[in-house]
């Protein structure tokens, strides 16, 4: 077969029409550029128009082709693609084989993990027996250093001990859950170590999750006897699931019209719940320098797979006691330290940094949904609406 050759070919032999040629090519090319950016900037006006005028309301899922993200090499290339290992687990091995394993039919498909001090041990101790080893990972955090304290417990040898001292819940899981370790999990509890758990079943909640189509939620708390800093976490007696919560009075407002934090579409950050793909979202948005993770739980709507309206929420039925303790294991906004002699002194300044590092995460976000020029925000039409109805 004779091959076309257009370039070199005997088509313009001569030198002019070459030159001709090529900048005909460049020209074709810079034209085809200018489209491209036209085109990009116009699909992307056209899709903030559409989605101010309601008419298309999930999160954008096409994106104008010129702000696909590149796929970023990732070591593997050297290798056989059959012989990589992209994801690993927190899954123990026996050092040889006994026979054991092959007698296990089922591998736990869900993870719990808590932020610990040995003195909280009876309430972890009673969080942890909820959950059974047939369907949970047990991860324990330890903040104080003290393991062996831990020994006794029966599930003690099954739980993976992680220690690191003074470190927070979000150091941690910043660290070590990272969505290729925990890829083989289902549902993650990233939970605080102050909660009571006696109207509480993790299977009865996983189920109500999974039929709700919750992506983030948490249990709701007993107001009788729990700490509250939310009404949208109150528990509603006879209800299932809630989604928002109602102010009439007073400012800030919440009703039928709400779309947005704080009145919708957010749980807090002492025991929620996450789906593997909002952990995956999730884990990217909790930064590294800011352990408090203060203002996180509003931006969580980002993580939600689609609307955080319907995808986040909080479970009635299943329901825990939130004690509220100043311990570095519990995201209670008053967060101290867990011995009492030392916390007079520093609670003030770890409720101060926490503050800062709200702040701080604030104006992260907005500057990055400014500079970045391919995000869209599924949400800002929420926020105009809201703006013309006031
Ligand atoms: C951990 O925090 C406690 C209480 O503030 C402090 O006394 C101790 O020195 C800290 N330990 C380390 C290793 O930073
Ligand atoms: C808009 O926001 C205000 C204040 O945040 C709130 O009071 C009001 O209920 C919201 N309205 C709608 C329609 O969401
Ligand atoms: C708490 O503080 C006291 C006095 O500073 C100290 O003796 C004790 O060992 C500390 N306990 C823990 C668990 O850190």
């Amino acid at each position: 077969m004779k091959p076309f050759n257009f370039v070199t070919g005997s088509v313009l032999p001569d030198l002019k029409n070459r030159l001709f040629l090529w900048s005909f090519l460049i020209m074709v090319s810079l034209i085809c550029g200018a489209y491209f950016v036209g085109y990009s900037f116009t699909a992307k006006e056209y899709k903030q128009r559409l989605a101010r005028w309601g008419l298309i309301y999930s999160m954008p899922d096409t994106k104008p082709s010129a702000c696909e993200r590149q796929c970023w090499p990732t070591g593997s290339e050297a290798l056989p693609e059959g012989i990589v290992a992209k994801t690993s687990n927190l899954e123990m091995r026996p050092l040889w084989d006994s026979g054991i394993k092959s007698r296990i039919s089922k591998r736990p498909s869900n993870l719990l993990a808590i932020a610990v001090g040995v003195k909280q041990k009876e309430i972890v101790n009673r969080i942890v027996e909820k959950f059974p080893s047939s369907d949970f990972v047990v991860m324990l955090f330890h903040y104080d250093g003290f393991l062996d304290g831990w020994k006794n417990l029966a599930w003690s040898n099954h739980a993976i001990h992680v220690s690191a001292i003074n470190q927070t819940k979000w150091w941690f899981s910043k660290r070590f859950l990272h969505p290729d370790i925990v890829a083989g999990y289902n549902y993650i509890f990233l939970w605080d170590e102050d909660l009571l758990v006696d109207n509480f079943d993790p299977k009865r909640y996983l189920s109500i999750v999974k039929e709700e189509g919750l992506e983030i939620s948490q249990p709701a708390l007993d107001p009788g006897k729990s700490e509250l800093h939310h009404p949208l976490t109150v528990r509603q007696t006879g209800s299932k699931v809630h989604r928002r919560y109602y102010k009439f009075k007073g400012s800030g407002r919440c009703d039928d019209h709400s779309t947005a934090p704080p009145c919708i579409g957010w749980v807090e950050m002492m025991a929620p719940v996450f789906s593997k793909k909002s952990w995956q979202c999730v884990w990217h948005l909790i930064q590294n320098d800011l352990i408090h993770s203060w203002g996180l739980d509003r931006q969580l709507g980002y993580c939600a797979q689609g609307d955080r309206m319907r995808n986040v929420g909080v479970v009635d039925s299943e329901y825990i006691v939130h004690l509220g303790l100043p311990t570095l294991g519990s995201s209670n906004g008053n967060e101290g330290l867990s011995n009492s002699s030392d916390r007079d002194s520093d609670r003030p300044k770890v409720r101060m940094q926490s503050y800062n590092e709200m702040k701080v995460f604030e104006k992260r976000w907005r500057e990055a949904a400014k500079m970045d020029k391919c995000w869209i925000d599924p949400y800002q039409q929420q926020q105009q609406i809201n703006q013309t109805s006031l």
